[in-house]
């Protein structure tokens, strides 16, 4: 820079002079006599501008850098710095007393070497909004003797916060929220509270509080005006009075899901309250009228906080209220009209409860309402016509509840949220919706309505981010040429469309397109491969008509893609291992030929990999990489041959695993025993043989419930060191089991398997359900007495194979057996009168082997029929023709002659009757709970197939 002319003398000087104070700054006794001027000066040279620095940040009661700009940018080195941007002097001494530099774009460390330490008068001192680069709050700060007012909040700040902090012995205001888990500990937090003595506003929001005793609040001055603690991670108890701190109005203790405050006072709140927020605190008593007698609330944001009860009326005595959220709680009964006739209210939100009836018919006030959030009750009824009168609207949800009727046309366009979907709506879509310029959010899925709808509609809404008209009866008319230049998120599934939608040419910001469930034939266009090339992450084509060969997709960033059941032929390209972040490849039932590729089983992202039902042929890739993610690996229905690859032992998270209906050969995988979480090894209907001997480790397979090793060709006795260890499957507590699915957020698993003597798709798979399935396989010797602790088997089938011996009477401790297949064997004996007291057996198969005696009798056996029986010469009793004479009737019941496998009494094995409930009845229900049936459109279909 050149020091040209008289009036840049000034600047050069200062610029002279900083660089000499920075030459000589390890000297730090000459810096001390610097004046404030330089020490801004060089603070400001320390940090960089940089907008980035400052982006802007709202929550529903912070504003931040909402307009922000670099102050220092226009500080004139030639000018008094009294006359700075952000600067505050006193009248008379001149001395710096207040730095506002709020959202200035200033980037850089502030070390406890910076100048800024040189301001010896300062009163008040705000940073916030800046990034100071993780940089430590340095203990300098506890060296403005003067300081009233400090705020660092928002500001990059990281670490812990120093005792010197407390040192601030004047400070009024203390604000260092928002600097991502800022630790906070006791002895740092004691002195706070002790030395502060003046302090009436203390934010910390987002810190790190988890090691403070919540109760250590109850030490705050009774003159206390602010306090928020928002996200602090604060667990345990709080008492109550916090709330009756006489000067309180606000108090912020939200997000902070381990506290627990019991109640609410039932008196002596603080009169001054205006903003309050308790969300996720949680609570065991129901709201207490009292809270009506918070006149100054403005703001009341009690959300996921285990409320249960009606909602108060007295809510509506709250007259200044702006802001009120019930959402995510357990309130119950009718809405109270009370509340929306609360003059001020701007939002309202009432969602995720278990709220019954109809809207009120008329209301008052709501003038200024913007948001109103209905969603997930059970509110029935028609839409009554304030509701889309209401001039300031700007986001209406009334998603999940069971309105039915017309939606009126909209008076106002200010819109931008509107979500519809999952109600009984009918007739036609309001066309004001077409006026909604701003409109983002748009989902009007899951109702009945009857028109069909003109996408043309949507033609002006170029702020559309998101549309949703999934699942409803009419079809869509798709035949427009118009763009929405943003959208993300279109969900067409199940709307009876035949073509790609054109519109969709050119959507180059999409990220989630769901066209299953249509009637979409012919090939996939071209065109498909460019549309969100980068942004696409989710592509659902399933249940349609596509043909042909597979289009080359690129989409670099596809997490799921499913293509499933379609008419897809040719080869899988292996163009899809570019995509590097794919989780999930459905590509199941279609006519796809040629190999597994290489790359899919080498990925180290794929969590699902389900290519059943195709035509692939060729071995399994051997390339199974360590630290894998596969969680499902489905190649059920191919021709793939070859043996097993080891390598499937790295697959560390695999939980299910199905090779099905191939050619597979080798013996029995005991290499996969190890495999912690899997919980379905199904390997039925291939070429495996072999004796399956015993495990290789102390517990082989702990998680698995779901065996199906039928239709091979193993031989040798039945494994009894296995059925010893199937941990998973001797579970007796199944109560507690939570009814649960398999699977996760992105993908429900699903199965094929034998149930009943049916072959069924399971499109869920229940996480109890629990069967065994060695049938069709040459295993000969006698049926090992300890597969009765196998207590979690809904089914067992060891049919078609060679079993000599007794069927144990351990037998009747699988009180949750739902079928028992033992035919075609050469079992021989009594049937044990144990296996009357199976609450659930609603199929036996014993046909075919060499029984004798009576048929037990009673319960569930008397719904048998014949076929269970046949061919048993010595079998008699109902519901067999042939009477039983007294001497078979008699017979001692078998002794053991059975395969050694006592466990001793601490096993627990116990002969108890089960006396429980049975009946065709139940037993159906308990059937339907592993099917999930859905009516109208199918999206978890279950196939069935009867082999026999
Ligand atoms: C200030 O301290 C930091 C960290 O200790 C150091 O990297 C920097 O060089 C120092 N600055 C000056 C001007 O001495
Ligand atoms: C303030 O805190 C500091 C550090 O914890 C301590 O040394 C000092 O004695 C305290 N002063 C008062 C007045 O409590
Ligand atoms: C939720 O409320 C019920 C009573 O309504 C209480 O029994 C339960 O303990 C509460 N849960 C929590 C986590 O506070
Ligand atoms: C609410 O207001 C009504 C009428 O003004 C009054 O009768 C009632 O006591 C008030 N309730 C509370 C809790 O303040
Ligand atoms: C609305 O729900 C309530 C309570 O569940 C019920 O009594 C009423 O009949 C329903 N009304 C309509 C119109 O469905």
């Amino acid at each position: 820079m050149g020091c040209l002319g008289w009036k840049n003398q000034l600047f050069c000087l200062l610029v002279i002079l900083s660089l000499l104070f920075h030459f000589s700054s390890s000297f730090s006794s000459s810096l001390s006599s610097i004046s404030p001027c330089s020490a801004l000066l060089h603070f400001n040279h320390s940090l960089s501008l940089d907008l980035s620095a400052s982006p802007s940040y709202y929550t529903s009661r912070i504003q931040m850098c909402d307009n922000s700009y670099p102050k220092t940018a226009s500080w004139k080195e030639d000018k008094d710095c009294c006359s700075w941007d952000g600067v505050v002097c006193h009248q008379t001494t001149r001395h710096v007393i207040g730095l506002d530099l709020s959202c200035s774009w200033l980037r850089g460390p502030i070390h406890s070497n910076s100048t800024l330490f040189f301001l010896p008068h300062l009163r008040a001192l705000n940073l916030a909004g800046n990034c100071f680069n993780e940089s430590l709050i340095s203990p300098e700060f506890g060296k403005f003797k003067t300081l009233t007012h400090l705020n660092l909040s928002y500001s990059c700040f990281s670490g812990k916060i120093p005792n010197e902090i407390s040192h601030l012995s004047s400070l009024i205001s203390l604000d260092l929220s928002l600097n991502n888990g800022l630790l906070i500990e006791t002895p740092v937090w004691k002195s706070v509270i002790h030395n502060l003595t003046q302090l009436r506003e203390l934010l910390l929001d987002q810190s790190d509080m988890s090691s403070i005793r919540p109760n250590s609040l109850m030490n705050l001055s009774s003159s206390f005006t602010t306090l928020s603690l928002n996200y602090c991670k604060l667990q345990g108890k709080l008492e109550n009075s916090i709330l009756c701190l006489p000067s309180i109005q606000t108090l912020d203790l939200g997000f902070n899901i381990n506290l627990d405050m019991g109640s609410l006072p039932k008196s002596n709140w603080s009169s001054y309250l205006q903003f309050l927020d308790l969300s996720s605190v949680s609570f065991s008593e129901k709201l207490p009228d009292s809270i009506g007698n918070l006149k100054s609330l403005k703001y009341l944001d009690i959300s996921n906080c285990n409320f249960t009860g009606s909602i108060l009326t007295s809510l509506g005595n709250l007259t200044k209220l702006t802001y009120l959220t019930l959402s995510s709680n357990n309130f119950s009964g009718l809405l109270p009209l009370s509340v929306f006739n609360l003059p001020n209210l701007s939002s309202l939100y009432l969602d995720n409860n278990q709220l019954i009836g109809p809207l009120p018919n008329h209301v008052s006030g709501l003038l200024n309402l913007k948001d109103l959030y209905l969603s997930s009750n059970f509110l029935n009824g028609t839409l009554p016509s304030w509701l889309s009168n209401l001039p300031s609207l700007v986001s209406l949800s009334l998603n999940g509840n069971q309105f039915i009727g017309e939606i009126g046309e909209f008076k106002s366009n200010s819109l931008k949220h509107l979500d519809l979907s999952y109600n009984k709506l009918y007739g036609s879509i309001p066309r004001s919706i077409s006026r909604f310029v701003n409109l983002t959010y748009l989902s009007l899925s899951s109702n009945n309505w009857s028109n069909m709808l003109e996408l043309e509609m949507f033609s002006k809404l170029k702020n559309l981010v998101f549309l949703d008209f999934s699942n409803n009866l009419v079809s869509i008319n798709n035949n427009v040429t118009y763009t929405l230049p943003k959208l993300s998120s279109l969900n067409l599934s199940s709307c009876n469309i035949s073509e790609f939608p054109i519109f969709l040419r050119i959507a180059t910001t999409l990220q989630f397109l769901d066209l299953s469930n249509n009637r979409i034939y012919g090939q996939v266009p071209k065109w498909l491969e460019d549309m969100g090339r980068d942004s696409l992450y989710f592509l659902d084509l399933h249940d349609n008509l596509l043909q042909g060969p597979f289009p080359t997709l690129s989409f670099l960033s596809l997490e799921y893609l499913s293509v499933s059941n379609n008419k897809l032929t040719g080869e899988i390209p292996s163009l899809i291992c570019n995509t590097s972040s794919l989780y999930v490849l459905d590509l199941s039932h279609n006519n796809l030929s040629g190999v597994v590729p290489k790359c899919l089983v080498h990925s180290n992202v794929l969590s699902v990999l389900d290519l059943r039902m195709n035509s692939l042929h060729g071995t399994i890739p051997a390339t199974f990489s360590k630290g894998n993610h596969f969680r499902n690996i489905n190649l059920n229905g191919n021709q793939l041959e070859g043996p097993l690859p080891r390598s499937l032992a790295n697959c560390r998270n695999l939980e299910v695993l199905d090779l099905g209906s191939n050619k597979i050969n080798g013996t029995f995988p005991y290499w996969l025993e190890g495999l912690l979480y899997l919980r379905v090894l199904v390997i039925r209907s291939n070429k495996f043989q072999g004796r399956i001997g015993n495990p290789k480790t102390k517990s082989p397979f702990p998680n698995l419930r779901i065996l199906d090793i039928s239709n091979n060709e193993f031989n040798g006795p039945l494994p009894i060191k296995y059925f010893k260890f199937l941990k998973a499957m001797t579970n007796v507590d199944e109560g507690k089991v939570a009814l649960k699915y398999m699977g996760d957020g992105y993908y429900q698993d699903s199965l094929n398997v034998m149930m009943k003597g049916l072959y069924i798709e399971l499109v869920r798979i229940q996480t109890v359900f629990t069967t065994i399935d060695f049938s069709n396989n040459s295993f000969r010797g006698e049926i090992p007495k300890i597969i009765g602790r196998l207590k979690s088997l809904k089914g067992l089938n060891f049919s078609h194979n060679n079993l000599t011996g007794y069927i144990p009477p351990s037998f009747g401790n699988l009180s949750n057996l739902e079928w028992l297949d033992l035919s075609f064997n050469k079992l021989i004996g009594e049937i044990p009168k144990q296996l009357v007291d199976l609450p659930w057996l609603e199929v036996l198969k014993l046909s075919h082997n060499q029984l004798t005696g009576h048929i037990p009798f009673g319960k569930q056996f008397n719904t048998f029929d014949n076929d269970s029986y046949t061919d048993n010469q010595g079998l008699c009793g109902f519901p067999l023709s042939k009477t039983c004479n007294s001497l078979e009737a008699k017979k001692p019941p078998p002794l053991t002659l059975q395969q050694e496998d006592y466990l001793g009494p601490e096993n627990g094995f116990s002969w108890q009757a089960i006396s429980m409930g049975y009946g065709c009845g139940v037993i159906f229900g308990m059937l339907m709970g592993y099917l999930m049936f859905k009516i109208g459109k199918p999206k978890w279909i279950v196939r069935m197939v009867n082999l026999e």
